[in-house]
């Protein structure tokens, strides 16, 4: 029998850079991957049965009709008193994650920062840009409870909020992404791998990288090929640089830029740019934008990938809408909402990816055999342990191809 119970914290790989976690920050750790594991699960599909139950046909004596949009299942429910309890726990399950992160790494502040200062000096992967703004759409609310977002700073040469994100994300995700938490990258890889087994990337862009999760695994897969992971957070990247180097990774920098302004890379610069759960956090504003630099700086032939919870559409339950939006009301995430219920294929036609160049693919994360051991009776199911997501993608027509091909 599969069980259902996440692996241990301490299951995490400790990479060099990993701030070190006593006993009784490991176990709180333990305690919130369970806690978590148990919101969404038995606990969560509680609201499933108070939404037929009770908030469904309340709706319907009220109004004589079902609900038309998922905003009024969100009213309906958030009346409801199991969902509010549900609700109450799931958001004090991120800040108490939040705070145990930040608690961990600022009893060790001085030594991680001297400890990345060293490893970033040795393997010169870094590239800070003071004039880089952090976007309003980043500094305007602590973006999923995180204190001081992706980019505050406590002292010169803070790694801070790198060291919390890379700290605590195994709990917030029940170890989903694997010990490394790269299992999203390591999917758009195995997907790569499939569609396109010959293709050599020898320029890749990563645009919102945070530490390189999941940018390390494409440095990794191609080692010939130069790897930019770019962030507007300086704090972010310089943990993310001292932990690429310290996992003995040659071929990535990261370099602090606005995806909106890449005017320091010349046109078709890149075969590949990436996104992993990045779109959501920007704005309405900013997306469009940051599509047509992509589209600028990808080479004829090139491929943009976008790693993303799916959209909402037409076929997906307005139940189904509305529990995947509780992190827009709930977990500080502005532009979730909004942004799921875009036509993604649209946004990207309208930055130059022509309708027929595009596709979405489903990507599961590579689960880490080391946690999840396959027992005998599973074969290859993972028994819905790893995250799932889509990806939106598309391969910049080239047309002096077509054209001589014609
Ligand atoms: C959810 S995280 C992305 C996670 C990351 N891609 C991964 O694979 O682990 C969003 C990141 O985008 C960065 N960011 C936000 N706006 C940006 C922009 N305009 N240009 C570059 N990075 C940006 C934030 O600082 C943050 O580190």
């Amino acid at each position: 029998m599969a069980s259902d119970l996440p692996p241990p914290y301490t299951a995490l790989t400790r990479h060099p850079m990993m701030p070190h976690t006593s006993h009784d920050e490991a176990a709180r750790f333990n305690f919130l991957t369970h806690f978590n594991r148990f919101l969404s699960g038995p606990l969560g599909s509680g609201n499933k049965l108070a939404y037929e139950k009770r908030a469904l046909p309340a709706f319907r004596e009220q109004h004589g009709r079902d609900p038309e949009h998922r905003y009024e299942i969100r009213e309906a429910m958030n009346r409801d008193n199991w969902h509010r309890m549900w609700s109450a726990m799931k958001r004090n399950s991120m800040e108490m994650r939040q705070h145990n992160g930040r608690q961990v790494v600022l009893r060790q502040l001085e030594e991680l920062g001297e400890k990345a200062g060293q490893l970033i000096e040795m393997a010169g992967n870094l590239e800070l840009d003071q004039s880089v703004e952090q976007p309003h759409y980043q500094t305007a609310v602590d973006i999923h409870c995180q204190p001081g977002g992706y980019h505050s700073e406590e002292l010169p040469g803070d790694v801070s909020a790198g060291a919390n994100y890379d700290v605590g994300i195994f709990a917030t995700t029940g170890g989903a992404l694997g010990g490394l938490n790269d299992g999203g990258g390591q999917a758009v890889v195995e997907w790569l791998r499939r569609e396109r087994p010959d293709w050599q990337p020898r320029r890749v862009l990563d645009i919102g990288a945070t530490v390189g999760h999941n940018a390390v695994p494409i440095a990794q897969a191609f080692p010939d090929a130069e790897v930019i992971a770019i962030d507007t957070a300086g704090a972010s990247l310089r943990y993310g640089a001292a932990r690429a180097a310290a996992m003995g990774i040659d071929n990535i920098r990261f370099v602090q830029a606005s995806g909106e302004d890449l005017s320091r890379w010349a046109d078709e610069h890149f075969d590949w740019v990436q996104t992993t759960m990045f779109l959501h956090e920007l704005s309405s504003k900013a997306m469009p934008r940051l599509l047509k630099e992509a589209h600028r700086v990808l080479a004829p032939g090139g491929l943009i990938f976008h790693i993303e919870q799916p959209q909402y559409s037409d076929e997906m339950p307005l139940y189904e809408q509305f529990m995947r939006d509780w992190d827009a009301f709930n977990n500080n995430e502005p532009f979730w909402s909004a942004m799921h219920a875009l036509d993604l294929k649209q946004v990207m036609e309208g930055a130059g990816f022509p309708r027929d160049c595009q596709f979405t693919a489903g990507v599961r994360a590579v689960v880490d055999p080391e946690i999840f051991p396959p027992s005998p009776d599973e074969g290859e199911e993972d028994f819905g342990r790893a995250a799932i997501w889509n990806a939106y993608g598309a391969w910049k027509p080239n047309l002096g191809e077509q054209a001589r091909a014609a």
